[in-house]
Protein backbone atom coordinates (compact mmCIF):
# COMPACT_ATOMS: atom_id res chain seq x y z
CA UNK A 1 0.00 0.00 0.00
CA UNK A 2 1.61 3.23 -0.83
CA UNK A 3 1.88 5.23 2.30
CA UNK A 4 1.87 2.00 4.59
CA UNK A 5 5.28 0.83 5.57
CA UNK A 6 5.42 -1.87 7.59
CA UNK A 7 9.20 -1.07 7.97
CA UNK A 8 9.52 0.05 11.75
CA UNK A 9 5.93 -0.67 12.43
CA UNK A 10 5.06 3.02 10.77
CA UNK A 11 1.76 2.56 9.15
CA UNK A 12 0.51 5.96 8.15
CA UNK A 13 -2.64 5.82 6.09
CA UNK A 14 -6.16 7.76 6.12
CA UNK A 15 -7.90 5.28 7.88
CA UNK A 16 -5.05 3.81 10.40
CA UNK A 17 -1.90 5.70 11.75
CA UNK A 18 0.12 3.68 14.42
CA UNK A 19 3.65 2.74 15.60
CA UNK A 20 6.53 5.46 15.98
CA UNK A 21 6.03 8.14 13.18
CA UNK A 22 9.16 9.21 11.36
CA UNK A 23 8.00 12.82 9.66
CA UNK A 24 11.01 12.91 7.63
CA UNK A 25 11.01 9.88 6.56
CA UNK A 26 7.21 10.65 5.46
CA UNK A 27 8.17 13.74 3.62
CA UNK A 28 10.50 11.59 1.41
CA UNK A 29 7.75 9.12 1.10
CA UNK A 30 5.15 10.81 0.34
CA UNK A 31 7.17 13.19 -1.76
CA UNK A 32 6.63 16.56 -0.07
CA UNK A 33 8.50 19.04 1.30
CA UNK A 34 9.79 20.88 4.52
CA UNK A 35 8.79 23.75 5.95
CA UNK A 36 11.12 26.32 5.63
CA UNK A 37 12.47 29.79 7.39
CA UNK A 38 11.09 31.53 5.08
CA UNK A 39 7.57 30.33 4.66
CA UNK A 40 7.22 30.31 7.96
CA UNK A 41 8.23 34.43 7.81
CA UNK A 42 6.00 34.93 5.32
CA UNK A 43 3.03 33.67 7.30
CA UNK A 44 4.08 35.33 10.19
CA UNK A 45 3.73 38.99 8.21
CA UNK A 46 0.53 38.29 7.07
CA UNK A 47 -0.72 36.86 10.63
CA UNK A 48 1.17 39.12 12.60
CA UNK A 49 2.73 36.73 14.87
CA UNK A 50 4.29 33.31 15.27
CA UNK A 51 1.94 30.81 15.60
CA UNK A 52 2.67 28.52 18.38
CA UNK A 53 2.40 25.31 15.71
CA UNK A 54 4.79 26.71 13.25
CA UNK A 55 7.31 28.01 15.84
CA UNK A 56 7.82 24.26 16.80
CA UNK A 57 7.39 23.15 13.71
CA UNK A 58 3.96 20.99 14.46
CA UNK A 59 2.98 22.08 10.55
CA UNK A 60 6.25 20.50 9.42
CA UNK A 61 5.80 19.96 5.60
CA UNK A 62 3.48 21.48 2.88
CA UNK A 63 2.75 21.58 -1.21
CA UNK A 64 2.42 24.55 -2.62
CA UNK A 65 2.26 27.07 -0.26
CA UNK A 66 4.75 29.20 -1.48
CA UNK A 67 2.63 29.25 -4.58
CA UNK A 68 -0.54 29.77 -2.49
CA UNK A 69 1.19 32.95 -0.76
CA UNK A 70 2.05 34.22 -4.25
CA UNK A 71 -1.66 34.31 -4.96
CA UNK A 72 -2.77 36.31 -1.46
CA UNK A 73 0.28 38.49 -2.36
CA UNK A 74 -0.82 39.24 -5.84
CA UNK A 75 -4.12 40.35 -4.39
CA UNK A 76 -5.61 37.55 -5.36
CA UNK A 77 -8.56 35.38 -3.37
CA UNK A 78 -7.10 32.76 -1.47
CA UNK A 79 -9.07 29.87 -0.02
CA UNK A 80 -9.09 27.07 3.05
CA UNK A 81 -10.67 23.34 2.86
CA UNK A 82 -10.36 21.00 5.93
CA UNK A 83 -12.32 18.73 7.42
CA UNK A 84 -13.26 15.53 9.87
CA UNK A 85 -14.19 11.99 9.89
CA UNK A 86 -17.09 12.31 12.44
CA UNK A 87 -16.64 9.26 14.19
CA UNK A 88 -16.65 9.86 17.17
CA UNK A 89 -16.47 12.74 19.96
CA UNK A 90 -13.63 15.58 19.45
CA UNK A 91 -10.43 15.04 21.32
CA UNK A 92 -7.61 17.15 22.05
CA UNK A 93 -5.35 15.97 18.72
CA UNK A 94 -8.44 17.09 16.30
CA UNK A 95 -8.07 20.56 18.04
CA UNK A 96 -4.89 20.88 16.80
CA UNK A 97 -5.22 21.92 13.00
CA UNK A 98 -8.30 23.02 13.71
CA UNK A 99 -6.81 25.88 15.55
CA UNK A 100 -4.41 26.31 12.89
CA UNK A 101 -6.98 26.69 10.49
CA UNK A 102 -8.52 29.24 12.58
CA UNK A 103 -5.21 31.08 12.58
CA UNK A 104 -5.12 31.36 8.81
CA UNK A 105 -8.65 32.25 8.21
CA UNK A 106 -8.00 35.11 10.02
CA UNK A 107 -4.77 36.35 8.89
CA UNK A 108 -5.86 35.77 5.19
CA UNK A 109 -9.69 36.33 5.52
CA UNK A 110 -10.09 32.87 3.83
CA UNK A 111 -13.52 31.75 3.27
CA UNK A 112 -13.35 28.03 5.02
CA UNK A 113 -14.73 24.97 3.83
CA UNK A 114 -14.79 21.99 6.37
CA UNK A 115 -15.91 18.78 5.20
CA UNK A 116 -17.76 16.44 7.49
CA UNK A 117 -17.22 13.10 6.47
CA UNK A 118 -20.32 11.65 7.58
CA UNK A 119 -20.52 8.94 4.51
CA UNK A 120 -16.89 7.92 4.72
CA UNK A 121 -17.06 6.94 8.33
CA UNK A 122 -20.29 5.08 8.00
CA UNK A 123 -19.18 2.94 4.95
CA UNK A 124 -15.40 2.18 6.91
CA UNK A 125 -17.02 1.45 10.34
CA UNK A 126 -18.90 -1.67 10.34
CA UNK A 127 -20.20 -0.88 13.51
CA UNK A 128 -21.40 2.63 12.89
CA UNK A 129 -24.85 3.28 11.33
CA UNK A 130 -25.84 6.65 9.38
CA UNK A 131 -27.65 8.14 12.63
CA UNK A 132 -24.27 7.36 14.61
CA UNK A 133 -22.00 9.18 12.08
CA UNK A 134 -24.68 12.49 11.23
CA UNK A 135 -25.19 12.99 14.77
CA UNK A 136 -21.33 12.42 15.46
CA UNK A 137 -21.27 15.30 12.33
CA UNK A 138 -23.62 17.57 14.51
CA UNK A 139 -21.59 17.22 17.84
CA UNK A 140 -18.08 17.66 16.07
CA UNK A 141 -19.35 20.60 14.57
CA UNK A 142 -20.35 22.07 17.91
CA UNK A 143 -16.25 21.15 19.23
CA UNK A 144 -14.94 23.01 15.70
CA UNK A 145 -17.05 26.26 15.98
CA UNK A 146 -16.03 26.49 19.93
CA UNK A 147 -12.65 26.68 18.30
CA UNK A 148 -14.04 30.38 16.74
CA UNK A 149 -13.99 30.23 13.46
CA UNK A 150 -15.83 33.08 11.66
CA UNK A 151 -19.49 32.07 11.05
CA UNK A 152 -19.21 35.01 7.78
CA UNK A 153 -16.52 32.72 6.18
CA UNK A 154 -17.48 29.18 7.65
CA UNK A 155 -18.96 26.48 5.39
CA UNK A 156 -19.66 23.45 6.97
CA UNK A 157 -20.34 20.25 4.56
CA UNK A 158 -21.94 17.33 6.13
CA UNK A 159 -21.91 14.87 3.26
CA UNK A 160 -24.96 12.76 3.69
CA UNK A 161 -27.33 16.07 4.15
CA UNK A 162 -25.20 18.36 1.54
CA UNK A 163 -24.92 16.01 -1.13
CA UNK A 164 -26.72 17.58 -3.29
CA UNK A 165 -24.07 20.75 -3.50
CA UNK A 166 -21.35 18.27 -4.25
CA UNK A 167 -22.56 15.82 -6.45
CA UNK A 168 -22.04 16.85 -9.57
CA UNK A 169 -18.56 17.94 -9.13
CA UNK A 170 -17.69 14.70 -6.87
CA UNK A 171 -19.11 13.14 -10.48
CA UNK A 172 -16.66 14.84 -12.43
CA UNK A 173 -13.95 14.14 -10.40
CA UNK A 174 -15.11 10.06 -10.13
CA UNK A 175 -14.79 10.06 -14.42
CA UNK A 176 -11.59 11.22 -14.27
CA UNK A 177 -9.80 8.52 -11.70
CA UNK A 178 -9.51 4.83 -12.51
CA UNK A 179 -10.47 2.15 -10.30
CA UNK A 180 -6.70 0.90 -10.36
CA UNK A 181 -4.95 4.54 -8.80
CA UNK A 182 -7.85 4.26 -6.11
CA UNK A 183 -6.64 1.14 -5.42
CA UNK A 184 -2.87 2.05 -5.44
CA UNK A 185 -3.00 4.92 -3.85
CA UNK A 186 -5.56 3.73 -0.88
CA UNK A 187 -4.49 -0.01 -0.71
CA UNK A 188 -7.64 -1.61 -1.05
CA UNK A 189 -8.66 -5.03 -0.99
CA UNK A 190 -11.07 -6.95 -2.20
CA UNK A 191 -12.63 -7.35 0.67
CA UNK A 192 -13.50 -3.25 0.68
CA UNK A 193 -16.91 -2.38 -0.11
CA UNK A 194 -17.91 -0.22 -3.00
CA UNK A 195 -18.52 2.99 -1.32
CA UNK A 196 -15.05 3.55 -0.28
CA UNK A 197 -14.01 3.25 -3.79
CA UNK A 198 -15.87 5.57 -4.88
CA UNK A 199 -15.66 7.97 -1.71
CA UNK A 200 -12.30 9.96 -2.34
CA UNK A 201 -14.12 11.68 -5.23
CA UNK A 202 -15.97 13.16 -2.76
CA UNK A 203 -13.34 14.58 -0.49
CA UNK A 204 -11.53 15.66 -3.55
CA UNK A 205 -14.58 17.93 -4.43
CA UNK A 206 -14.45 20.84 -1.27
CA UNK A 207 -10.93 21.18 -2.82
CA UNK A 208 -13.22 23.18 -5.80
CA UNK A 209 -16.21 24.05 -4.64
CA UNK A 210 -14.79 27.85 -3.65
CA UNK A 211 -13.86 28.15 -7.89
CA UNK A 212 -17.10 26.69 -8.65
CA UNK A 213 -19.00 29.13 -6.51
CA UNK A 214 -17.10 32.32 -7.12
CA UNK A 215 -17.04 31.22 -11.04
CA UNK A 216 -12.62 31.92 -11.05
CA UNK A 217 -10.01 29.85 -9.83
CA UNK A 218 -9.22 30.34 -6.18
CA UNK A 219 -6.00 29.03 -4.72
CA UNK A 220 -6.93 26.48 -1.79
CA UNK A 221 -4.92 25.56 0.99
CA UNK A 222 -5.69 22.48 3.08
CA UNK A 223 -4.24 22.43 6.40
CA UNK A 224 -4.50 18.69 8.17
CA UNK A 225 -2.77 16.06 9.62
CA UNK A 226 -0.67 13.92 6.65
CA UNK A 227 -2.29 10.77 7.24
CA UNK A 228 -4.63 12.36 4.62
CA UNK A 229 -1.88 12.79 1.81
CA UNK A 230 -3.39 9.99 -0.55
CA UNK A 231 -6.13 12.00 -1.23
CA UNK A 232 -4.54 15.20 -1.96
CA UNK A 233 -2.06 13.24 -4.58
CA UNK A 234 -5.42 11.72 -6.11
CA UNK A 235 -7.03 15.15 -6.15
CA UNK A 236 -3.64 16.83 -7.72
CA UNK A 237 -3.59 14.37 -10.55
CA UNK A 238 -6.99 15.62 -12.13
CA UNK A 239 -7.71 19.10 -10.80
CA UNK A 240 -5.86 21.02 -13.96
CA UNK A 241 -7.56 18.07 -16.34
CA UNK A 242 -10.98 19.67 -14.58
CA UNK A 243 -9.74 23.22 -15.05
CA UNK A 244 -8.80 24.03 -11.55
CA UNK A 245 -5.77 24.86 -9.56
CA UNK A 246 -4.26 21.65 -7.80
CA UNK A 247 -5.13 22.72 -3.90
CA UNK A 248 -1.59 23.11 -1.89
CA UNK A 249 -1.25 21.75 1.74
CA UNK A 250 -0.04 22.02 5.30
CA UNK A 251 0.90 18.85 7.10
CA UNK A 252 1.00 18.79 10.58
CA UNK A 253 1.78 15.63 13.23
CA UNK A 254 -0.01 13.99 15.32
CA UNK A 255 -0.52 15.02 19.00
CA UNK A 256 0.70 12.12 21.06
CA UNK A 257 -1.96 9.87 23.00
CA UNK A 258 -1.06 9.64 26.98
CA UNK A 259 -0.11 5.90 26.95
CA UNK A 260 3.51 5.23 25.69
CA UNK A 261 3.91 5.78 21.72
CA UNK A 262 1.08 6.65 19.38
CA UNK A 263 -1.25 9.32 18.15
CA UNK A 264 -4.07 10.03 20.65
CA UNK A 265 -7.07 8.35 19.42
CA UNK A 266 -10.41 8.14 20.53
CA UNK A 267 -10.22 3.78 19.94
CA UNK A 268 -8.54 4.24 23.42
CA UNK A 269 -10.71 6.71 25.27
CA UNK A 270 -8.23 6.10 28.34
CA UNK A 271 -4.84 7.60 26.69
CA UNK A 272 -7.35 10.59 24.94
CA UNK A 273 -8.88 13.65 26.14
CA UNK A 274 -11.99 14.72 24.42
CA UNK A 275 -13.66 18.18 24.84
CA UNK A 276 -16.42 16.99 26.58
CA UNK A 277 -14.71 15.06 28.94
CA UNK A 278 -15.67 16.10 32.76
CA UNK A 279 -12.93 18.18 33.84
CA UNK A 280 -11.95 15.75 36.70
CA UNK A 281 -12.12 12.91 34.31
CA UNK A 282 -9.44 14.57 32.44
CA UNK A 283 -7.28 15.85 35.11
CA UNK A 284 -7.31 11.52 36.65
CA UNK A 285 -6.25 10.49 33.01
CA UNK A 286 -3.52 13.21 33.46
CA UNK A 287 -2.06 11.61 36.23
CA UNK A 288 -2.31 8.06 34.92
CA UNK A 289 -0.29 9.36 31.90
CA UNK A 290 3.23 8.08 30.75
CA UNK A 291 6.10 10.13 31.60
CA UNK A 292 9.96 10.60 31.02
CA UNK A 293 10.33 9.96 34.53
CA UNK A 294 12.33 7.25 36.97
CA UNK A 295 10.76 4.89 39.03
CA UNK A 296 11.37 6.54 42.27
CA UNK A 297 11.82 9.80 43.18
CA UNK A 298 15.24 9.23 43.98
CA UNK A 299 16.17 8.62 40.93
CA UNK A 300 14.78 11.32 39.29
CA UNK A 301 15.96 13.57 41.54
CA UNK A 302 19.65 12.33 40.22
CA UNK A 303 19.46 11.07 37.11
CA UNK A 304 16.31 13.79 35.74
CA UNK A 305 13.54 12.78 33.60
CA UNK A 306 13.35 12.81 30.02
CA UNK A 307 10.71 15.60 28.20
CA UNK A 308 11.81 13.83 24.89
CA UNK A 309 9.59 10.56 25.84
CA UNK A 310 6.93 11.87 27.99
CA UNK A 311 3.46 12.75 27.63
CA UNK A 312 2.96 15.35 29.28
CA UNK A 313 5.75 17.66 28.04
CA UNK A 314 4.28 16.88 24.89
CA UNK A 315 0.78 18.83 25.68
CA UNK A 316 2.76 21.90 27.31
CA UNK A 317 5.03 21.52 23.54
CA UNK A 318 1.76 20.65 21.55
CA UNK A 319 -0.69 22.83 23.24
CA UNK A 320 -0.64 24.21 26.67
CA UNK A 321 2.67 26.31 27.02
CA UNK A 322 2.68 29.22 24.75
CA UNK A 323 6.19 31.15 26.01
CA UNK A 324 8.84 29.32 25.00
CA UNK A 325 11.17 30.17 27.71
CA UNK A 326 8.84 28.87 30.18
CA UNK A 327 9.14 25.42 28.09
CA UNK A 328 12.73 25.44 27.85
CA UNK A 329 12.56 26.07 31.98
CA UNK A 330 10.30 23.20 32.27
CA UNK A 331 12.80 21.07 29.90
CA UNK A 332 15.62 22.15 32.19
CA UNK A 333 13.91 21.36 35.09
CA UNK A 334 13.01 17.91 34.47
CA UNK A 335 16.51 16.73 33.39
CA UNK A 336 17.93 18.17 36.26
CA UNK A 337 15.80 16.33 38.25
CA UNK A 338 14.44 20.10 39.94
CA UNK A 339 10.71 18.64 39.10
CA UNK A 340 8.78 15.24 39.77
CA UNK A 341 6.47 13.48 37.65
CA UNK A 342 3.80 13.95 39.93
CA UNK A 343 3.94 17.81 40.22
CA UNK A 344 4.11 18.65 36.85
CA UNK A 345 1.46 16.18 36.17
CA UNK A 346 -0.79 18.26 38.90
CA UNK A 347 0.01 21.53 37.36
CA UNK A 348 -0.42 20.16 34.10
CA UNK A 349 -4.16 18.72 35.13
CA UNK A 350 -4.89 21.95 36.70
CA UNK A 351 -4.15 23.96 33.48
CA UNK A 352 -6.12 21.25 31.12
CA UNK A 353 -9.34 21.58 33.61
CA UNK A 354 -9.54 25.51 33.01
CA UNK A 355 -8.83 24.53 29.33
CA UNK A 356 -11.68 22.50 29.15
CA UNK A 357 -14.60 24.25 31.20
CA UNK A 358 -13.92 27.48 29.08
CA UNK A 359 -13.96 25.32 25.98
CA UNK A 360 -17.45 23.55 26.92
CA UNK A 361 -19.03 27.00 27.64
CA UNK A 362 -17.98 28.16 24.14
CA UNK A 363 -19.28 24.44 22.81
CA UNK A 364 -22.74 25.16 24.49
CA UNK A 365 -22.83 28.34 22.89
CA UNK A 366 -22.13 26.83 19.48
CA UNK A 367 -25.57 25.60 19.54
CA UNK A 368 -27.37 28.59 19.01
CA UNK A 369 -25.20 29.63 16.38
CA UNK A 370 -24.63 26.25 14.42
CA UNK A 371 -27.00 26.94 11.92
CA UNK A 372 -25.22 29.63 10.79
CA UNK A 373 -22.58 27.32 9.86
CA UNK A 374 -24.06 24.46 8.07
CA UNK A 375 -23.71 24.83 4.09
CA UNK A 376 -26.91 25.64 2.83
N1 LIG B 1 -11.09 11.89 5.81
C1 LIG B 1 -10.92 12.82 6.90
C2 LIG B 1 -10.95 12.06 8.23
O1 LIG B 1 -11.22 10.90 8.29
C3 LIG B 1 -11.97 13.89 6.89
C4 LIG B 1 -11.69 14.96 5.88
C5 LIG B 1 -12.44 15.28 4.78
C6 LIG B 1 -10.59 15.86 5.88
N2 LIG B 1 -11.91 16.30 4.11
C7 LIG B 1 -10.78 16.68 4.74
C8 LIG B 1 -9.50 16.04 6.74
C9 LIG B 1 -9.86 17.68 4.46
C10 LIG B 1 -8.60 17.03 6.45
C11 LIG B 1 -8.77 17.84 5.32
O2 LIG B 1 -10.70 12.63 9.26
Amino acid sequence: MTGEEETEDMVVTPWKVSGIVDYNKLIERFGTKPMTRDLIGRLEKHAGYLHLQLRRGIFFSHRDLDWWLDNYENGQTVGLYTGRGPSGPVHLGHLLPWFFTKYLQEAFEADLYFQMTDDEKFLIHPELNLDDTVGYTYDNALGLIACGLNPKKTKIISDVNNISHIYRLALKVAKHVTYSTVRAVFGLQDSHNIGIIWFPAIQATPSFIQSVREGKNVAVLIPAAIDQDPYWRMTRDIAERLGFYKPAQMHAKFLPGLGRGGKMSASMPETAIFTIDPPEAAAKKIMNAYTGGRPTVKEQRELGGDPSICTIYAYYYYLFEEDDSSLLELERECRSGGIICGDCKARLAEVIKAFLKDFQEKREKAKDVIEQFMLK
